[in-house]
């Protein structure tokens, strides 16, 4: 028989339910995962990013209304049902992608685990090992700030910071370096792997609101709320 997956029938009937939210209208890019800096054409540098949390604000965002372009770096889930996936490897194609998702976008929601740097030149042929007890190093050159790159007036940018110490002093540093809309901080150890998180909003005063500890789902929910009362009133359908 032609049964559908339960996936798809949840899927389908949050986004039915979905579509009379306050996100209604509204198109959100949602990025997720860690990239991947080829050093040569088997290896890379990446991070421990499993995309839970991207792929968590991506649903959420769908229950609202939204529609939703999710940018992914490499990752095993499967993507909520109704979002548009462009898959990527690299921050510079993260950048792309992010670029033409959000030209005709009302907000960008930054969860993805970029690299901040790359190496400066990837091996066209595998690195062979070299002899015993031989040092290399490696050049790195630094990645576009896919957040910064972006910014444009009407565009709401929500970001992520993952720290290992001085947690609310980077936050809201951080916020106000990228002028964004709203900061999601959290514990990077504790986080990354995890599918619960503890983070501290910093919201576009710098006010700090610290959240108990949330599944990743519940805590995308909460932030996708926020993302509700931050987007300007839409405009008319005729100027779109
Ligand atoms: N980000 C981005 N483009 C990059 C790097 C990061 O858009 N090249 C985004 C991330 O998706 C996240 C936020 O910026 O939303 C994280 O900011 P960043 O200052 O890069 O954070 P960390 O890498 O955690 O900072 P640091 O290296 O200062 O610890």
């Amino acid at each position: 028989g032609r049964l559908v997956p339960v996936e798809t029938l949840v899927g389908a009937t949050r986004w039915l339910l979905g579509r009379t939210g306050d996100l209604a209208g509204r198109t959100v890019v949602v990025t997720a995962g860690g990239t991947h800096e080829p050093l040569d054409p088997v290896r890379f540098l990446g991070n421990r990013s499993s995309g839970a949390m991207g792929f968590a604000l991506a649903q959420a965002a769908l229950d609202r209304g939204a529609e939703v372009r999710l940018v992914t770096g490499p990752t095993n889930l499967d993507p909520p049902y109704a979002a548009a996936v462009t898959r990527v490897e690299t921050a510079a194609e993260m950048l792309a992608a992010v670029r033409a998702a959000t030209a005709t976008a009302d907000a960008l929601v930054m969860a993805a685990a970029v690299a901040d740097y790359r190496p400066a030149s990837p091996s066209p042929s595998k690195i062979k090992k070299r002899s015993a007890g031989d040092q290399r190093s490696l050049e790195l050159v630094e990645n576009v700030d896919i957040l910064a790159a972006v910014d444009r007036p009407n565009l709401v940018r929500i970001g992520f910071a993952a720290e290992t110490d001085h947690l609310e002093r980077h936050a809201v540093e951080k916020r106000r370096a990228k002028g964004l809309a709203l900061l999601v901080a959290n514990d990077a150890v504790a986080t990354i792997g995890s599918d619960h998180s503890t983070a501290l909003l910093v919201d576009a005063d710098g006010a700090v609101e610290r959240l108990p500890m949330l599944a990743k789902t519940d805590l995308a929910a909460i932030i996708i709320e926020r993302l509700g009362a931050l987007l300007p009133p839409p405009r008319p359908a005729k100027d779109r």
